[in-house]
């Protein structure tokens, strides 16, 4: 049987915790007086936590020590983890169960690759992650993505070629990463955002079983 490593980013992928990034951000630009929209938002899908803080700051036009900034870093995620606590299997998007499932019973080889350090918790909140053979996340990481390491290291740890593996992911930075891999990339919302993907898709309800036997077929 062919094997396809198929590699998800976590947010914006399998969960929608954009939102909660988002107001624990929000939050935390206005204690410094900082406007935040929802727009500035979306570019900072995919990206660090600590280079996400920093766009942050640019765009307010603050500069701050080095200690302020670890504290807001600590500050924002102490925020954030408190909505993860109360997530639950509901939050998972939509036919993912279903895709990870059809994979897994196609003895694909799954893993997860994201720039988040709360992956793994997020995971077993949601009850996902005995479906992965690999995780890969924030703290395996020395370099963001767009760059490729964190898919690299992913694929390293499924014991497939990139050119073999397949990437679903919801930003710009991840799409990036991915073609800089070698390997498939399937964009996971809209187009207009995501067109230098090789496929993109507004999410898994859209992605028939037959693609998925396509993928690992071909
Ligand atoms: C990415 C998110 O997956 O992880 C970003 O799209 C986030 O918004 C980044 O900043 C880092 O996540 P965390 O959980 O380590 O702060
Ligand atoms: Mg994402």
């Amino acid at each position: 049987m062919n094997k396809k490593g198929f590699i998800f980013d976590l947010d914006g992928v399998i969960v929608d915790t954009a939102k909660y990034h988002f107001l624990a951000w929000q939050r935390l630009a206005k204690s410094l007086d900082i406007d935040f929209t929802e727009e500035e938002n979306e570019q900072l899908k995919g990206v660090s936590r600590e280079k996400s803080l920093e766009k942050i700051l640019t765009w307010g036009n603050k500069t701050i020590s080095e200690t302020q900034f670890n504290e807001l870093m600590v500050k924002k995620n102490d925020e954030y983890l408190s909505y993860i606590a109360e997530m639950d299997s509901d939050e998972v998007l939509p036919d993912v169960p279903r895709v990870l499932n059809t994979l897994i019973k196609k003895q694909q080889p799954v893993s997860l690759g994201s720039a988040s350090k709360n992956a793994r918790t997020i995971l077993e909140r949601v009850g996902l992650k005995k479906h992965f053979m690999a995780i890969v996340d924030g703290n395996d990481v020395s370099k963001a993505k767009p760059d490729p390491e964190v898919f690299l290291i992913a694929a390293e740890q499924l014991n497939v070629k990139p050119e073999n593996c397949i990437v679903f992911e919801d930003s710009v930075a991840g799409v990036k990463a991915a073609n800089s891999a070698k390997m498939i990339s399937i964009g996971i919302g809209r187009k207009d955002v995501l067109g230098h993907a090789k496929y993109v898709f507004n999410d898994f309800t859209e992605i028939s079983d037959d693609f998925l036997n396509k993928l690992i077929n071909n």
